[in-house]
């Protein structure tokens, strides 16, 4: 500074310096947008300081000059050099303590949780309806002692037809039921093929049923789909009867529809059973009484059954002389959309998730 610079200017000078550059803050300045722009505004302010109010600030250098004034103006030069200082280092104090209230609060906003928001559930998957159904049906298979069986979903003509008794020219074999490959095999019509493949694996004496998919040229319809799953049942020992088919299909109905469940045995054909019969057994509803779910017959068709077939077994090389057998066929989705009373069975197969996690 030099020798002929009016003091009083220069702390007049250093006061003007300070508001220009102090003006985005007075009287709250520009309130800060968010915590970041606070915090960089409190930077700045902390720069300001050190310009303005520092050791070599203007009004550091003003105070130094108080000693050089003449003696008669050096008390009003003196408080004016107090002035100005206290002028500045007070408006840096309360901007800094309104950012840092700000800062404070949007801190504690940010970090704060509203414990009265509804929680997010975790969306557990569940089981298909189906799924649910052939467990329940293998569950009471496995504690009779049955094994569960898996098999192919394409088949050769043997497995499909021949082995099963079912001769060249029979409807069943018709194109118009049944898919085929451009190679001449046939998705299978009906989980019966297991048995052969299950007798020809094992051997005789086997207790087996084999759940899958099956595959007609149906049109859909609400009681039709080209895919259905069955569960196929198989039972080859000596010396098994009727008797046996029948005592196993009651304790099975009992077990999955109650035990006042009653059955009956129609006669019936199918070509892989001899004598073949239809069960029913009485409707889990109305208990034979007769409602909408049974048609008012009192009874729900289970699926069909029978004595198989001396030729399935020799298909299977099992000797008919010394093993006998039963088998039966059920259908899963069609007791599934039953015990669930659903109008249309093509619900089964639609995904939508709103229908299926409805069952557990
Ligand atoms: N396979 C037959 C169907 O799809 C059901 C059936 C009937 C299976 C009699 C059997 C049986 O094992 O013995 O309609």
């Amino acid at each position: 500074m030099s020798e002929d610079q009016d003091p009083k200017q220069v702390v007049e000078t250093a006061g003007a310096a300070f508001a220009q550059e102090f003006a985005r803050f007075t009287g709250g300045g520009e309130a800060p947008s968010s915590l970041k722009d606070a915090e960089a505004q409190l930077r700045e302010l902390a720069e300001l300081r050190v310009r303005h109010a520092g050791k070599k600030s203007a009004i550091a250098a003003a105070k130094k000059l108080i000693g050089r004034v003449p003696a008669e103006q050096r008390a009003s030069f003196g408080q004016l050099v107090q002035k100005t200082e206290a002028q500045i280092t007070e408006s840096l104090a309360a901007a800094e303590l309104a950012l840092k209230a700000y800062i404070e609060n949007a801190r504690t906003a940010r970090e704060s949780l509203d414990v009265t928001i509804p929680g997010r559930r975790l969306q557990t998957g569940r089981l298909h309806p189906i799924t649910l159904m052939r467990q329940r049906i293998e569950d009471i298979f496995v504690s009779l002692g049955y094994a569960v069986e898996d098999d192919r979903e394409i088949e050769t003509d043997f497995y499909n037809f021949a082995a099963l008794n079912i001769p060249e020219g029979h409807p069943a074999r018709d194109p118009q039921d049944t898919f085929y490959t451009t190679e001449g095999f046939a998705l299978r019509s009906q989980t019966s093929t297991v048995q052969i493949h299950a007798m020809q694996r094992r051997g005789a004496p086997v207790r087996m049923i084999a759940p899958g998919r099956v595959f007609r040229r149906d049109t859909p319809d609400p009681t039709h789909n080209p895919m259905f799953y069955q569960v196929e049942g198989l039972c080859v020992d000596r010396g098994i009867t009727m008797a046996h088919l029948k005592g196993t299909l009651a304790e099975f109905a009992h077990r999955l529809f109650g035990p006042e469940t009653r059955t009956r045995f129609r006669p019936s054909y199918f070509p892989f059973t001899e004598p073949s019969a239809e069960v029913d057994y009485s409707c889990f509803n109305c208990g034979g009484e007769g409602c909408r779910i049974c048609k008012w017959s009192g009874w729900i068709e289970l699926g069909g059954s029978g004595m198989v077939h001396p030729n399935v077994l020799r298909a299977a090389n099992v000797d008919p002389e010394e093993f006998t057998g039963f088998a039966f066929g059920l259908g899963i989705d069609r007791t599934c959309a039953l015990i669930y009373e659903l109008d249309d069975i093509r619900l089964l197969f639609e995904n939508d998730v709103r229908f299926l996690e409805q069952f557990r």
